[in-house]
């Protein structure tokens, strides 16, 4: 059966999304706001690390058929991932918001991911495979959500979902929800170096050093976003491990060590810049030559056995319906 054409028992065709990951080139925390969030400014860019999420509305035989209610199902493989299949997979949430939202009741809604980003890394996987969601369920309904409000519906899943309505390069403040995107596209490599652990972001946030500074403090010539975009828009690659700075390494996790160990073998094997992504455990290392890369990732494969290597490029787009 070919994908995207007529099932029976489906109502219309299988909508697939391409989500890929992202990599925070500096990501710098201002003060803990009364709501428990931390005040951020991150700069964020895509990388063709791609899950893909398929959506169908199931016509006959779902769960709670002939009911008001809507059903909600979600497979995701490979199963190794160990992936929640219920109500607390991002997924879920961002089928259940956008449903209230649009005002759709008896909806039987089938999802299925096949995932190559792992969970827990810092790379947003499951943030994208949610911003996904809501792009297909918006083309499987369309006109019941505006532009505006799809993004609203982002920032309730999570922190990094508005993003990935963007990808490319951006600019997020807030808690991460308010997406600045930045015309230009900057074209490099980069090596993702994820170690068999995964970090937990609440925990990775609560064990931060005491924070002091509030936003209105910092000047711009003091935030690592100017920085950064400076050294990209002026192509200086060899001041890039200078300006990639991650606030979350500060961290007082043992983890964190390893991770400074990671980020040592990815300058060693000819990083021009490498910082941890989000709130780890991935590091990444950036490279403006593919070959460069490529002679890295050779190294890497013997001084970093521990952990999963993945060879990326970066895009100039977010998620995207490939079907
Ligand atoms: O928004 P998201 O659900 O991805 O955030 C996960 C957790 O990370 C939050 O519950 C919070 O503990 C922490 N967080 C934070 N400040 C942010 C983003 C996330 O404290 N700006």
């Amino acid at each position: 059966m070919k994908e995207g054409s007529r099932v029976r028992g489906y109502k219309g065709s299988k909508i697939t999304v391409r989500t890929p990951a992202k990599i925070n080139l500096t990501l710098q925390i201002f003060h803990k706001r009364p709501d428990g969030y931390h005040e951020l400014e991150t700069v964020m860019q895509s990388v063709d690390l791609l899950d893909r999420v398929g959506i169908r509305e199931r016509k006959t035989g779902g769960r709670g058929q002939g009911r008001k209610e809507n059903t909600i199902s979600v497979k995701c493989f490979p199963k190794r991932f160990n992936v929640p299949e219920n109500e607390n997979n991002l997924c879920y949430k961002a089928t259940e918001l956008f449903l209230r939202e649009a005002k759709l009741n008896g909806k039987h809604i089938e999802i299925t991911l096949y995932k190559k980003i792992p969970p827990g890394s810092g790379l947003g996987g499951g943030s994208g495979n949610a911003a996904g969601c809501l792009k297909a369920l918006k083309r499987l309904f369309p006109g019941n959500v505006s532009n505006k409000r799809l993004a609203l519906l982002a920032g309730e899943i999570g922190s990094d979902v508005p993003f990935f309505l963007h990808g490319g390069l951006a600019v997020c403040k807030g808690r991460g929800e308010r997406v600045i995107p930045q015309r230009a596209f900057v074209d490099f490599f980069a090596v993702l170096a994820v170690p068999g652990f995964s970090l937990s972001t609440k925990k990775v946030y609560e064990n931060l050093p005491s924070l002091k500074t509030q936003k209105n403090t910092v000047k711009s010539s003091g935030r690592y976003s100017a920085r950064l975009l400076q050294a990209l828009r002026n192509g200086n690659f060899n001041a890039l491990n200078d300006v990639l700075k991650n606030d979350l390494g500060k961290s007082r996790l043992d983890a964190m060590m390893v991770i400074q160990s990671i980020k040592d073998a990815l300058v060693n094997a000819g990083a021009e810049g490498s910082a941890m992504s989000g709130s780890g455990s991935c590091v990444y290392g950036i490279f403006s030559s593919r070959d460069g890369a490529k002679r890295a990732l050779k190294v890497l494969q013997y001084s970093l056995k521990s952990c999963t290597l993945f060879f990326t490029r970066s895009i100039p787009d977010g998620v995207r319906i490939t079907s």
